[in-house]
């Protein structure tokens, strides 16, 4: 199994370009599934999960051209296609559960595996399932399968989500956007990859629009029409990057990415002490070696992400006082504290919260990673640590980040893959 070497101590200077964004692309991937018509997309991110959608949807019949141009497809789907997504495709990534809705809207039957992904969790699909069922939809858990049925066409209804949640909220969406008559959904999630979906759905002729912050109205189509997308930026992928300079006292030009998307993160990096200027679609950020303590929360959009909260631990572990987060999002999400308290830092737990206490030195060590930020977590205090950091079982890290070796090493960071 593959495994990182990283020689430390090196501040980062140069320009690193982001990506498109995984979680933005996941659910459009699987919302190409409502149309007969020629889709093109633009802008993938070149990540193991992507290509795991992509062999999903080869394997229920459609099909699928790579384009010349880099990280460019063309989706073709036939007027029948398999309803059934198997265990062995969806157990790696929980997005697997988002081509529910649209085999569902569109032939009213699906048995979709239970999805795996990340292990931070127990990640639960009930939200999904309920709000599924007042389309229409009967379904029965069976050895690990959704076994899914509407007797007609679904028909379009309120729905509250009980929870904010991203997967729930994009599933529905795109089964409402085939449904017959109105959806109205409210209590949704308000991501950037949301309102990506959105955008995609409409430019293949969907009709969905916001109606209050947190509520959308759907009105659903039955045919959709020829489109051509491009993927928006990862918004998480440029936040590690950006956490990455701000680690290493370094200077990066972060590009490719609109700072709207990341105001949040961008306020809280200067209350830290950093240096950030913003110019049209590019970051400039330098290091400092006074950062500040902060308490903070995760929470949904616009909120501080759960995403990077493994990131910005590695970043307090450098700040002279206590630090304190609360991850509100998910249950099992500090897997990474055991690893960089093996590095030097001092970290404890208790129930959701971390209590950084900061004055760390990272020291080099042979690290595990666990699920894909914290991996990406143990490579930024690799690149503080002096000597050589091995970080063994890094697949995880392959599902979300495109290339970061070949970026990583282009800002001068000396990081290596050994086979
Ligand atoms: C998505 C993102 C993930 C991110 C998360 C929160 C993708 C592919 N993944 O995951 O990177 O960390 O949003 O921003 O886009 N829940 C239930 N029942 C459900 C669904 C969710 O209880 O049916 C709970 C979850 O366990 C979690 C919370 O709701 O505690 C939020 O999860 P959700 O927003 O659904 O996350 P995902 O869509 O899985």
């Amino acid at each position: 199994m593959d495994k990182l070497e990283v020689f430390g101590a090196r501040k980062l200077k140069g320009n690193v370009h982001i990506s498109g964004s995984k979680n933005a692309a996941l659910p459009i991937l699987a919302a190409s599934i409502l149309s007969n018509k020629k889709i093109i997309l633009n802008n993938l991110p070149n990540v193991k999960d992507i290509k795991t959608m992509i062999k999903l949807l080869e394997s229920i019949g459609s099909i699928i051209k790579y384009s010349k141009k880099k990280n460019s497809i063309t989706i073709q789907n036939k007027n029948k296609i398999k309803t059934f997504a198997s265990y062995n495709l969806v157990k790696t990534m929980r997005a697997g559960i988002l081509v529910l809705g649209p085999m569902l809207a569109r032939y009213g039957n699906a048995k979709v595996s239970t999805p795996g992904g990340c292990t931070i969790g127990v990640r639960p699909i009930d939200i999904h399932l309920k709000a599924l069922a007042k389309l229409g939809v009967n379904y029965k858990i069976v050895d690990g399968y959704v076994h899914a049925k509407s007797k007609k066409k679904l028909k379009g209804t309120k729905i509250k989500f009980p929870k904010i949640s991203v997967g729930a909220t994009e599933n529905l969406i795109i089964a409402s956007s085939m449904a017959e008559g109105t959806s109205i959904l409210s209590n949704c999630a308000i991501e950037p990859e949301i309102k990506d979906l959105i955008n995609f759905i409409n430019c293949i002729g969907g009709k969905i629009k916001w109606i209050g912050k947190r509520t959308l109205k759907i009105q659903g189509v039955n045919n959709f029409k020829e489109a051509k997308y491009n993927i928006m930026p990862d918004r998480i992928e440029a936040g590690t990057y950006l956490i990455a300079a701000a680690v290493t006292e370094g200077k990066l030009k972060i590009s490719g990415i609109n700072p709207n998307i990341i105001r949040t993160e961008i306020e809280i990096f200067k209350k830290l002490g950093l240096k950030i200027k913003i110019e049209k679609n590019q970051i400039n950020i330098i290091g400092t070696k006074d950062i500040k303590s902060i308490n903070l929360k995760t929470s949904p959009y616009p909120g501080f992400p759960t995403d990077l909260q493994a990131q910005l631990m590695v970043l307090l572990c450098k700040s002279k006082k206590l630090s304190i987060i609360s991850e509100e999002i998910f249950e099992n999400r500090f897997m990474h504290v055991a690893e960089l308290n093996r590095m030097g830092a001092k970290i404890k737990t208790k129930g959701n919260k971390a209590f950084i206490e900061g004055n760390t030195n990272f020291k080099s060590a042979e690290l595990m990673a666990t699920d894909l930020r914290a991996s990406v977590s143990l490579i930024l205090a690799a690149l503080i640590a002096k000597g050589k950091t091995t970080i063994n079982r890094i697949y995880h890290l392959d599902r979300g980040y495109e290339q970061i070796e070949k970026k990583l090493r282009k800002v001068g960071a000396k990081i290596r893959r050994v086979s």
